[in-house]
């Protein structure tokens, strides 16, 4: 194929960095050069992937991921070291979450050994678009998607797994302050038996409506409640929930409506190596009134301290967060500590490339 005979001279002629301003990285999409490509039949097995240019892909109107929303997405990141080098956070942690996310969606999933071989090659041949250290990460989204025509409800017959990059920053607008949320009770993000607990496309279409309505009267996203009782947190539009109370850290336990999250899971050991007492379990909206602080955790938002939250109308203030609340701040420096390979990787969850 001509693009994977191009890939070495194109790393030979381009700069070590990209030309980008490095300093005002938001989340916003950010054209980098290849995306990886693999394309699997009805029998399951992965083709060889490619590395192709960055560009649009080709789709039958009729593809299962457009009709019925056939479709799975990843979210990781590579850091830039100090001394030049690209960090990997958990990789192996996506892999496994798309193979049980892909057994849900009726889909096949490339292997764990396919999708981390696909993960590096991708960074690697996008390597000048890691940021310089400390100004923000290389986003990396893998997708699962039913790209075949498909007429009548049923798993397309053939599926594609692509991998594109993005350099990224700060996932809200507002930075590393505390943002405001809202308690959204008319809507629901996930029920019982749905596929709340899996990262499929179609969750995310589901909650632009509340979430816009949100942005619209100056929130900057929308938390939200179990669909049974209408009264337990659930999670944010892209982002788990953290409740903090003395010294005990609360959030919703895994049960099958909210997305199993790499970063909430990695904030939950490391809080409990800090002495903290984790508690995962059902947490009702009542104990936000007496929380010290609250903060989200995901691939994208980080480790976000909340400076507010509004529940039918009041507004409770996380006083402790006018600055950033300790423990959401001790708890960001050890995390992004860790991912920036400036802090000594006791778990082993960083992969060097
Ligand atoms: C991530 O944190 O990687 C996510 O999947 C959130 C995304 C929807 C922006």
């Amino acid at each position: 194929n001509g693009c994977q005979a191009s890939l070495p001279t194109k790393h030979m002629e381009t700069p070590e960095m990209a030309d980008l301003d490095w300093e005002n990285l938001g989340f916003t999409l950010v054209d980098t050069d290849f995306m990886y490509m693999a394309k699997c039949g009805p029998d399951g097995n992965f083709s060889k992937g490619e590395m192709l240019p960055f560009g649009p892909i080709a789709l039958s109107p009729s593809a299962g991921v457009l009709n019925y929303g056939q479709g799975l997405f990843e979210g990781l990141k590579a850091y830039r070291k100090t001394d030049g080098s690209i960090l990997l956070f958990r990789p192996e942690e996506n892999a496994r979450r798309m193979v049980i996310g892909a057994d849900r969606m009726c889909m096949p999933a490339p292997t764990v050994e396919q999708f981390m071989d696909a993960v590096k090659q991708t960074v690697l041949a996008n390597k000048r678009w890691v940021p310089p250290t400390g100004k923000g990460s290389l986003y990396i989204r893998p997708l699962l998607i039913g790209s075949g025509a498909i007429l009548g409800v049923a798993p397309a017959p053939e599926f594609t797994f692509v991998i594109y990059v993005s350099p990224v920053g700060n996932y809200f607008k507002e930075g590393l302050a505390p943002i405001k949320l809202i308690i959204e009770d008319n809507f629901h993000r996930a029920a019982p038996g749905g596929t709340g607990g899996v990262k499929t496309i179609g969750n995310y279409a589901s909650v632009l409506k509340a979430q816009r309505t949100a942005k619209e009267k100056g929130y900057s996203d929308v938390l939200y409640l179990d669909a049974v009782h209408n009264k337990y947190l659930e999670e944010a539009s892209a982002s788990n929930i953290f409740v903090v109370k003395g010294n005990t850290i609360s959030t919703p336990a895994i049960e099958g409506t909210i997305l199993p999250g790499i970063t909430r899971k990695s904030i939950i050991e490391v809080a409990e190596s800090k002495g903290y007492k984790v508690e995962e379990r059902p947490v009702s909206v009542d104990e936000l009134l007496v929380a010290d602080e609250v903060f989200c955790t995901g691939t994208a938002v980080v480790v976000s301290p909340v400076g507010s939250i509004t529940y039918q109308g009041k507004r409770v203030d996380y006083e402790g967060n006018h600055g950033v609340g300790v423990v959401s701040q001790q708890l960001y420096a050890s995390l992004t500590g860790l991912q920036m390979g400036l802090l000594e990787d006791r778990m082993g969850w960083t992969v060097q490339l």
